[in-house]
Parts: C-alpha cells; structure tokens; sequence
C-alpha cells in the first residue's frame, strides 16, 4: 500500500462520472399525478405546502444570489424560484434549489410537502441533519442532497417512503422516467454505518453515498436492490467483503464504485452477470487474489477498470496473462492495475487492448519484460505509467506512434538502449520521467519537437555526449528540466535562455563545463538551480539578478571562482544557497541567505572571508579585522559606559546630598539611595580610594571625574563629583544626564 501511494500519474476515479437527470416528474407531464380524491383538500393542502416552504426559507440563512427573494407573497409560491407544482393540484411535486450557494438546515416540516416527487438542494451548505420527517415524503422518487455539509447518521425513516415502489399502474406515467429514482447523498459528512433499512428501497437505480465517513459493513439488504445500476460507495471508512454473487444480485449495474475504503477479500467473479458493466473503481482497498479477467473480457461494453492500489496478484511470472482476455472489451478506455503486485512478464497481448484504450497504469507492480513492439497500435493512449518495475530491455520505437500521448512514466525500471529518437513524435507530450533507469547514448535533439512538455526528466541514467542545443529550446517547459545524474559532456548551450517559463532546472551530477551561461538570467521563473557536481568554471553571471523568484541554488562541487555576487542575497525567497567546494574568494555579502547560516554552505572555498561565526571563514584582510576590532571594542565598552554614565548620575546624586547633610552636620558614610540599593556612598568612597587623587581621571569646572573599582565584584567605574557650590552645576548634571540618555555614539546604548 505504501508503495502504491508514491506512484506517479495514479488516477482516483471520483463517482459521477456522468450525471443523468434524476428528478423525474418533469413539467412536461400532462397527466396529473394526484387521484381525483386529493383535490377536494387542495386549498387547504397547498396552504400547508405554502407555510412549508416559508418555514425552510426561515431555516436559510445566506443566500448571496437572493434566489429566496422571490419566496413573497407578491406571487404564488408555484412560481418561487426553484418550486415546480402540478399545475391543477398545485401541490409542490419539485423542489429544485441546486447550485445557489446556499446554507441553512432541513427543517422537519419539510416532511408536510407531501406531495413532493424530488428534492434537489445538491452543491449548497446545508447543515445538521436529515430530518427523520423525510420519511412522510411517500411520493419522494429521488433526493440529491450531495454536495452539501450535511452530517450526522443517514436517518432510517427515508427507508419508510413506499413510492419508491414501482407505480406500475399509474397510466399518466412514462415508464421510462419510471425508473430515474435516486438517493443521493455525495459528498456531505455523514457518519455512522449504513442503514439496514436501506435495502427497503426496492426500486432505487442510483444508490450514492460516495466522499462521506460512513463505516461499518455494507448490509447484505443494500444487495437486494437489483434494479441499482449506479452504486458508489467511494471514499468512505467501509470494510468486509463484496458478496460473490454481487454481478448475480445486481443484474442491471452500470457504475460500481467502492474506491477508497477498506474493502477486502476477491473481486467477485460474478461481476460478468452484471452485463451492462460500464465502469467499475475497487481501487485503494485490501483486495486480493487474482483478477477474474476471463470473466470481466465478457463484459464487451466496458469504458473503465481501475484496480489500483490493492494487493492484487500473485507476484507469478503469468499473472498478467490475463490482459489476452480482455481484448474483447473493444470499448476500454481505462485500465488501471497500478500498486498492486502484479508480476510476470509484461504480456505481448498489452497491444492488442482496445485501440480505444486512453489510460493505462501499470506502475508500482513486479512486471519483468520488455514493452511489446506493437505498443503503437494504441494510438489513443493518453497517459502510459509503467513506472515502478522491472522492466528491461529497451523503448520500442513504435512508442513514436502514440501520437496522442500526454504523459509517459517510465521511471524506476530497468530500462537499458538508447532514448528513442521517436519520442520526438510525440508533440502533445507533457510530462516524459524517464528517470531511475539504464538508458544509455545520448539524448536525441529530436525530443526538441515535443513543444508541449511541461517536465522532463532523464535523471539517473547512464547518458552520454552533450547537452542538445534543441532541447533547451522547448519553450513550453515550466515545471522541471532535470537531466542530472548522468554522463553528460559539454557545455550548457546558452539556449537555455529561452526556458522563460521554466521554474526547476537541475544538471547536477554531470560532467558539464565551461562557464554558466549568461542567458540563464532570461529565465525569469526559475526557483531552483542545482548545478552541483560538475566542471563549471568562470564566474557567477551578474545576469543571474533577474533570477528573483530563486528559492534553491546548488552551485556546488564546480571550478567556479571570483566573487560572490551581492544580488544573492537580495533574492527574498531564497533559502537554501550552497556554493561548497569551488575556489571562490573575498568577503562574503551580508544581507538576506547570508544573515542566516542554516540555508547556507560554502565550505572548501578557501579564498573566501568574513560571513557569520558559523561559517568558520577567516576574517578578511587587515581593513576588515580593523572594524572587528571595533566591534569587540564596542561589545566591551558600551556596557561599562552605559554604567559608567549611571553611576555619574547616582554620584552626582549622592554626592550632592551628602553634602548637604554634612553641612547639617549630620553622618552621611552609610547613607545609601533608595532607587539604587547596592551602591552607597561608602562603596563610592572606598571604590575611589576617597577620591583620592591618583584615582583622579580628569577635572572640569563643574567638577572631578575619579575612576572606581568596586571592592565587591571587581567592576571599573569613573565617578563624576560635581561641585554644588559651583553655580549651574546642578543644571550641568541634569543637562549631562539628558544628553547621555538621547546620544547615539557607538560606545553608548540609549537607556
Ligand atoms: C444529483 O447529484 C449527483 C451527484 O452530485 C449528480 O450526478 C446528479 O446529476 C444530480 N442530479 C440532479 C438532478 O441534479
Ligand atoms: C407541518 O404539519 C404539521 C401537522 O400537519 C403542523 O402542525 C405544522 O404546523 C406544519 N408545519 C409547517 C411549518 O407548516
Ligand atoms: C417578490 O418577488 C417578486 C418576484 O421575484 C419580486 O419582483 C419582488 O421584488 C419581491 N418582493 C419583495 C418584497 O422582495
Ligand atoms: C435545478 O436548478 C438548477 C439551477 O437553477 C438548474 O441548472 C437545473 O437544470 C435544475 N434541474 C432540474 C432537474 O430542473
Ligand atoms: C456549484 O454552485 C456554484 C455556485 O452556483 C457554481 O459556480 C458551481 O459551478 C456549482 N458546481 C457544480 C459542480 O455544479
Ligand atoms: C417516519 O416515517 C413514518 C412513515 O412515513 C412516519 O409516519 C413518521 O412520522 C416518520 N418519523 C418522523 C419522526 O417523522
Ligand atoms: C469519521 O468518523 C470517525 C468515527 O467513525 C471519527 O472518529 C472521525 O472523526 C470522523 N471524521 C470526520 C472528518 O468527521
Ligand atoms: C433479500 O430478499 C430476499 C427475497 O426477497 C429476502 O428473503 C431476504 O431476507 C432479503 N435479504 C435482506 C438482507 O434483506
Ligand atoms: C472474443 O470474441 C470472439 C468472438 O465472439 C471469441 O471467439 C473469442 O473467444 C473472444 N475472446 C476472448 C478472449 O474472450
Ligand atoms: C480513437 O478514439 C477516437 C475517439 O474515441 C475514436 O473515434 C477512434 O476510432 C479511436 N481510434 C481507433 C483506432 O480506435
Ligand atoms: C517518428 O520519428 C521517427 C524518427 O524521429 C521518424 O523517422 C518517423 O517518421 C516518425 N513517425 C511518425 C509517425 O511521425
Ligand atoms: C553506466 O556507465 C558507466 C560508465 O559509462 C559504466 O561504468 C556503468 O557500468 C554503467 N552502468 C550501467 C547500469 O549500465
């Protein structure tokens, strides 16, 4: 399973693959459907369907197309956006409010429009739950409630609805409309396992419950109702096994889907009873065994068999040898046995499939083998994915004439020979992976002329000789050239420059030279360049500034020197840059990747200086180490000044008021300041010596300014006495305390 999650091109097959028209009672009808009884209460029934409809338009609660403004009493409710009444009843028979964006609940009373025939509310936002009042609908023939938020269990009323049955004796009844009868509950949110009550719904043809979280078993009685010809179950939590008889029980099925969930067991052999088998999805379970492919090739009107993602296959060397069988289905479009574990031989009979044949996924099994020869008689192939195996041997030519081609995914093989020049054929080709293979030879300039390539990819193969000069020239690719990994000799053709859409090119691991050419800067897209491991040499190109969308750059393991180029980091989105192993020199940019260590590498670049700590680059040259002086002066010295010019402050203070004190005459050695508790005036005493004068560091005329070393933890201070007796001093200490606060000087921090 986990393998089959990584398999490129997979296709989940979603249910509803066509709709059809479900609400059957269409307004064509002539014939009244209500009996001639009904109508002596037709007054009083259409007032109740009138409050009815009011009371679910109370329940709406957004409508940004103002659909519901056209519910007033202006006009009768038969002519309501959405309502459709059998004219002489005028009951409502339709409620069609499909696709208006809206939200809201079901409220219960819309059990009173009992004379409704279809309820089609599908792609709106309703909420909460089905109202079990559902159940009152006896007329109801189909209910499309798919596509909402619906949640909560399917309620098991809906099963009491007896109109399900066949009207056989209705005479203004088309038989044809007769059997449109559908419960569609897609894509909503409901939980719970599926009622039993269910399988009471003797005439339901579609039966879709697909893309909700139901779980449980499905209930033998759903198995019951063999009129169902479109079954999905898709992309829910469901388990157990399909009945054997499952093509016995459900004679008329067209569409079976049960994809996505955790069904297991064998795929029922039975199916071949179902003989009007279209399309069947059983892909993403646990189902096992072998495929009943002699049963299925009876099955000639089958568009669609997608298998994938089980465990399906014996891992045998004739486990494939089924395909012979199935070339009677002349009308297969899809074939889908991918992440299973098929293996064997991959069969000569793969190209006598249906020439109608679109798809075909084969990846993530153990096919051995070659590719038939004859693998263009399937000229309307359209996706080819046989990625994955063990396949030898090499491309057949003949791929050439699958003219129609889009995608072909040949990776992860065991693929040997030359590209095949044919593939230049293929000039609707978008995505070609050729990767993880033995390819060998050189790429063929005709794979130029597959002008509609979105991404190639020959990675790890054993190619040779250069770079052709016509595949950078296909304009069209956008999302990845990757050609790394290979033997690749010669320059990058300055070509590459007309890749203006290409957002990925990877050359890495090759044995390219000469200088990166100018040109790449044209490709305006590009967000990763890995261009590692190779014989680059020269510089990098100033035009790579255009290159702003850059995310990854691998220049690594090249000749390349000079300077790095400071538009590198100036690239906003860049964050991964490894230049390691050239012979690069001088200072390192400062700005954007080079602020930040973990995205960058530049390791064996000798000649290269400065950058972060992290980079372990020496400093560069006797200039630059000045200014890392400076810095370090810096880190030591704004601390000590930004004390320093507090203590100033605090002296000031101190000294001013012991002055004052003493000239009360009073002690003033242990007096501290409060605001600043662990220095007192002792401390500045003894940490000056006194004031002594060889502590002295200078004088001015509003005071002395005495350097200090604290006795208790060593710090260096210089102490400013102010002289307060001097006139202005005052006005000097407080001028000098709000210029040191505002001043930006580089040994200063603001406070
Ligand atoms: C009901 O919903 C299903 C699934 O969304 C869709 O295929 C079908 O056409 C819808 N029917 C109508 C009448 O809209
Ligand atoms: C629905 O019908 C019931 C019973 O006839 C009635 O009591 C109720 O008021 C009706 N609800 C609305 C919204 O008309
Ligand atoms: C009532 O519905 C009619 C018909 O859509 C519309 O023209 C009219 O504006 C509506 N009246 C109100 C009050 O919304
Ligand atoms: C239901 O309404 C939608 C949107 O108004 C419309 O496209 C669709 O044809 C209607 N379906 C039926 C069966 O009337
Ligand atoms: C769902 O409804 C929206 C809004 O009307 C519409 O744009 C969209 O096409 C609808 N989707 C489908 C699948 O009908
Ligand atoms: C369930 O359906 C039955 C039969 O139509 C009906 O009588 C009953 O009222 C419904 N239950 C609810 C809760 O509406
Ligand atoms: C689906 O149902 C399971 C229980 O059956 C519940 O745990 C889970 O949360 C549900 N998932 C969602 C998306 O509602
Ligand atoms: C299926 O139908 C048969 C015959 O009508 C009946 O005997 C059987 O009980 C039903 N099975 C289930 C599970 O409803
Ligand atoms: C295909 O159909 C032909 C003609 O009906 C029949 O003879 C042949 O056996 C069938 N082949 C397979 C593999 O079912
Ligand atoms: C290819 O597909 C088209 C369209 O489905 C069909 O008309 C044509 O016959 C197919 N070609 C062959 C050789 O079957
Ligand atoms: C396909 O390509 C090959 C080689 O490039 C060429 O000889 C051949 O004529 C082409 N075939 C078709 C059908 O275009
Ligand atoms: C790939 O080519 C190299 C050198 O040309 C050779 O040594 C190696 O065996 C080849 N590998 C394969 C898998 O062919």
């Amino acid at each position: 399973m986990g393998h089959s999650r990584t398999i490129l091109g997979r296709l989940i097959l979603f249910p509803f693959l066509h709709g059809f028209i479900l609400l059957c009672m269409s307004m064509s009808m002539s014939t009244p459907l209500e009996s001639a009884t009904l109508s002596g209460g037709n007054t009083f029934g259409s007032e109740t369907d009138r409050l009815a409809l009011l009371d679910l338009k109370k329940e709406i609660t957004r409508d940004p197309f103002h659909v519901l403004s056209s519910w007033n009493d202006s006009i009768h409710f038969c002519n309501w956006v959405g309502v459709t009444c059998n004219p002489s009843t005028k009951r409502v028979l339709i409620l069609n409010l499909s696709s208006h964006k809206l939200a809201g609940s079901i409220p219960p009373s819309i059990g009173n429009l009992t004379h409704l025939t279809g309820i089609n509310l599908r792609n709106n936002s309703f909420h909460g739950e089905i109202p079990q009042e559902m159940g009152r609908l006896q007329s109801l023939q189909a209910l499309n409630l798919s596509e909402n938020s619906l949640g909560g269990k399917i309620p098991t009323n809906i099963s009491h609805c007896p109109q399900l049955r066949p009207h056989w004796n209705n005479p203004g009844m088309d038989w044809k409309l007769f059997f449109l009868h559908g419960l569609f509950l897609s894509e909503n949110n409901f939980q719970g396992s599926i009622p039993n009550e269910l399988g009471r719904l003797t005439s339901l043809r579609s039966f879709t419950l697909a893309m909700n979280n139901l779980s449980g078993i499905v209930p033998s009685s759903i198995y019951n109702i063999s009129s169902i010809y479109d079954f999905s179950l898709s992309d829910n939590q469901l388990h157990g096994e399909l009945p054997q008889n499952l093509g016995i029980k459900l004679p008329n099925l067209e569409r079976i889907f049960v994809g996505l969930n955790s069904f297991t067991g064998n795929v029922p052999a039975s199916l071949s009873n179902s003989s009007r088998l279209l399309a069947l999805d059983f892909s993403e379970n646990g189902f096992t065994g072998t495929l009943p492919a002699e049963n299925l090739g009876s099955l000639r009107s089958l568009v669609s068999l997608n298998f994938g993602g089980n465990s399906l296959g014996n891992r045998k060397t004739d486990d494939l040898n089924f395909l012979s069988f199935l070339a009677n289905c002349t009308s297969l479009e899809m074939l889908d046995l991918s992440g299973n574990q098929f293996g064997g031989e991959c069969p000569r009979s793969l190209a006598n499939l249906s020439t109608q044949l679109k798809y075909l996924y084969f990846g993530g099994n153990l096919i051995h083998g070659s590719i038939p020869d004859d693998i263009g008689n399937l000229v309307n192939l359209t996706v080819f994915a046989l990625d994955f195996n063990h396949l030898t041997g090499t491309v057949p030519d003949g791929i050439g004439k699958l003219q129609k081609l889009v995608a072909l995914f040949l990776n992860d093989n065991k693929f040997s020979g030359p590209i095949a020049p044919s593939l230049g054929n293929l000039t609707s080709l978008t995505k070609l992976y050729m990767f993880n293979n033995r390819f060998e030879g050189s790429i063929p300039p005709s794979l130029g002329n597959c002008q509609s390539l979105l991404e190639l990819n020959l990675s790890y193969n054993n190619i040779t000789g250069t770079i052709p000069r016509e595949l950078v020239k296909v304009s069209s690719l956008s999302i990845s050239l990757d050609i790394s990994q290979n033997y690749l000799t010669g320059s990058l053709p300055y070509e590459v420059g007309d890749l203006v859409k290409l957002v990925e090119l990877d050359v890495s691991g090759n044995k390219l030279s000469g200088e990166i050419p100018r040109t790449l800067g044209s490709c305006i897209m590009l967000a990763r360049l890995y261009l590692e491991g190779n014989e680059f040499e020269g510089t990098i190109p100033q035009s790579l500034k255009s290159l702003r969308s850059m995310e990854e750059i691998d220049i690594s393991r090249n000749n390349l020197s000079g300077q790095i180029p400071e538009f590198l980091g100036k690239f906003t989105h860049l964050n991964h840059l490894n230049l390691s192993y050239n012979d690069f020199e001088g200072e390192l940019p400062k700005e954007g990747i080079f602020s930040n260590a973990s995205g960058l590498s530049v390791i064996g670049n000798n000649r290269l200086c400065g950058g972060l700590p992290e980079l372990l680059l020496h400093a560069c040259s006797n200039k630059k180490s000045h200014s890392s002086q400076r810095l370090l002066a810096l880190k030591v010295v704004v601390p000590v000044a930004c004390a320093l010019a507090f203590i100033i402050a605090m002296s000031c203070f101190i000294v001013a008021r012991s002055k004052v004190k003493k000239s009360r005459g009073g002690p003033a050695a242990s007096h501290s300041y409060k605001g600043w508790k662990s220095i007192s005036y002792l401390e500045l005493v003894q940490s000056t010596g006194g004031f002594s004068v060889d502590n002295l560091i200078g004088s001015g005329s509003f005071g002395s300014v005495y350097k200090g070393v604290f006795p208790t933890d060593g710090r260096v201070v210089a102490v400013k006495v102010l002289n307060l007796q001097q006139q202005g001093a005052s006005k000097s200490f407080i001028d000098e305390c709000k210029v040191l606060r505002s001043i930006r000087h580089r040994n200063l921090l603001r406070s």
